[in-house]
């Protein structure tokens, strides 16, 4: 299977997100990355639904939604009401039930995803596996964009894709975090399917040939 490509709104100019949107899209992205912060899980704030729903408006690609905040069962509703949202993914580590979250956007039709801090080890997610659709692994310290890629978590990618096969469960591994053409080829080779990139995508000069070189 070919690598999935999430770009990050995060890095684009908000001051166009219409056309930032409609570019990435244009560029051959696969899906289109939403980075939810609300300065409590996470010391940053982006935005929320308004932005998602207006950047909706510009592409047919699924919304694929990051959840860095406290108590997500409260607003996964909210989201998931999103037209274009295909998947809702929230930590593990914030203060909530993460199963029954997971639960209610399965229920809803919607890809589950489970994330994981670069200091929380795949163990602590044990419990919850065959509960998720999608385990989003960061490979920065969630917050901000333009972080270099952690290369030690390549290793929990490895041990997801292992358990994955172990248990015969079809979950798709996602990274986050300082992707670009050479780290998203490494994160490949260690088992990852979906790759998120802000800034590479973002900031390139040539998007559809970074999305390229991001697939390879
Ligand atoms: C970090 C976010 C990432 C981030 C990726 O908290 O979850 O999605 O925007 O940005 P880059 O690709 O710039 O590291
Ligand atoms: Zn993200």
């Amino acid at each position: 299977m070919a690598s999935i490509i999430a770009p990050s709104i995060l890095a684009c100019d908000f001051s166009c997100l219409g056309d930032e949107v409609a570019s990435v899209t244009k560029a051959g992205a696969d899906w289109i990355h939403c980075d939810v912060m609300d300065g409590d899980f996470v010391p940053n704030i982006s935005f929320g639904e308004p932005i998602i729903r207006a950047a909706c408006r510009h592409t047919n690609l699924p919304l694929d939604v990051h959840l860095m905040i406290q108590r997500p069962d409260r607003y996964i509703q909210q989201f998931m009401a999103i037209p274009g949202v295909a998947s809702v993914t929230s930590h593990l580590e914030a203060n909530h039930d993460a199963g029954v979250t997971l639960d209610t956007v399965r229920a809803a039709g919607k890809k589950a995803g489970l994330s994981i801090k670069p200091g929380t080890p795949l163990d602590q997610a044990r419990e919850l596996f065959g509960r998720f659709d999608i385990l989003l692994i960061m490979t920065v310290e969630p917050g901000f964009g333009g972080q270099p890629f952690m290369k030690d978590m390549l290793d929990k990618v490895r041990e997801a894709d292992r358990l994955r096969q172990d248990l015969g469960l079809g979950f798709l591994i996602e990274v986050d975090g300082g992707i670009d053409p050479e780290t998203a080829a490494l994160s490949r080779e260690a088992g990852a399917d979906v790759m998120v990139a802000g800034t590479s995508v973002f900031k390139a000069t040539d998007r559809t040939a970074e999305i390229l070189a991001l697939r390879k």
